[in-house]
């Protein structure tokens, strides 16, 4: 599971459709024994919380167990080994490996040499698939579908890989509008945009929030990528561009979502409100990559 673009519709139903059967087992806190005896690799060389913590609880409720690393200082990366000697480890002592590095491509590097299938948790500035599963899933249980629908992706466009991955899955749904609202230095890339233009979605690239606010129906706000910036003046010009407050949301029909970690991007004055989906979005990773690693791993003949 590599990219999103992968996927066809009936793919994104299919995971979104095992996740809600599973959800009472991520709710009510059951374990079942789906995938006993299975053992899942964490391979993180990037920081990560809920990403890491969701794949490492989903793996637990389904019976497994995982193994792992948080940062390339705790591996033997940090002595010199490869990323290839270090993945044909984890290959021979697990069934399927999580993997989330700086640099985009590494899971598909990852991918081409091992035979256990790879999940990429996130690729430097590429793609996050997994995370748009979760994304789509919450769209669908907080709104019913995700047909026909106004959906605001806002902030780092350029280099945050959760809306990379998203714009991409929305393009497969029908009568869809998204608007991309980023700073000029931030607007989603070339290559997504060309991506877009082959499907039947409409597109409109804005620079302000007040602009589209009363026109959608999400609105989905991601944080400035600081770790990405080459030059730090860059980022200090550009935070704390858009920030969402109650005052803001008041009298609107619509839902706000964040992949998290936030900075700035939503006032915790929000947090109280029927707007915040942000955190149950978070909660919803675990039934989610629960039917990820059910759907690679139990029925992988190897
Ligand atoms: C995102 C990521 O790592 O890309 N976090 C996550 O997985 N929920 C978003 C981010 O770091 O801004």
């Amino acid at each position: 599971m590599i990219s999103i673009k992968d996927f066809e519709r009936s793919d994104i139903e299919y995971i979104l459709d095992e996740a809600s059967k599973l959800e009472n087992i991520a709710k009510s806190k059951e374990v079942c024994e789906e995938l006993k005896g299975k053992i899942l690799s964490l391979m993180f060389f990037e920081p990560s919380t809920r990403t890491k913590m969701s794949f490492e609880t989903a793996i637990k409720r389904l019976g497994g167990e995982c193994i792992g690393f948080e940062n390339s200082r705790s591996s033997s990366v940090s002595k010199g080994e490869s990323i290839a000697d270090t993945a044909k480890m984890f290959e021979g002592y697990s069934d399927a490996l999580v993997i989330r590095h700086e640099y985009e491509g590494v899971s598909k590097f990852i991918s081409d040499i091992v035979d256990v299938p790879v999940i990429n948790a996130g690729d430097g500035a590429g793609q996050h698939p997994t995370q748009t599963l979760l994304d789509l899933f919450t769209i669908k249980k907080e709104i019913g579908e995700i047909d026909n629908l106004k959906i605001a992706l806002i902030g780092d466009l350029k280099f945050g890989r959760t809306v990379h991955s998203l714009a991409n899955a929305l393009g497969l749904f029908k009568n869809m509008k998204i608007y991309l609202v980023s700073p000029p230095e931030l607007k989603m890339p070339n290559e997504i945009l060309h991506d877009l233009n082959k499907t039947n979605i409409e597109y409109e690239e804005v620079e302000s929030i007040e602009k589209i606010i009363d026109d959608v129906n999400v609105l989905y706000i991601t944080r400035i990528q600081k770790e990405r910036f080459v030059d730090i003046e860059d980022y200090i010009k550009i935070k704390g561009a858009y920030i969402i407050n109650k005052k803001m949301l008041e009298g609107k029909d619509l839902i706000v979502m964040h992949p998290l970690p936030r900075i700035d991007e939503i006032d915790s004055d929000v947090d109280n409100t029927k707007y915040n989906k942000y955190f149950s979005q978070a909660a919803n990773a675990v039934p989610v990559r629960m039917a990820i690693l059910n759907t690679l791993i139990k029925n992988n003949p190897k």
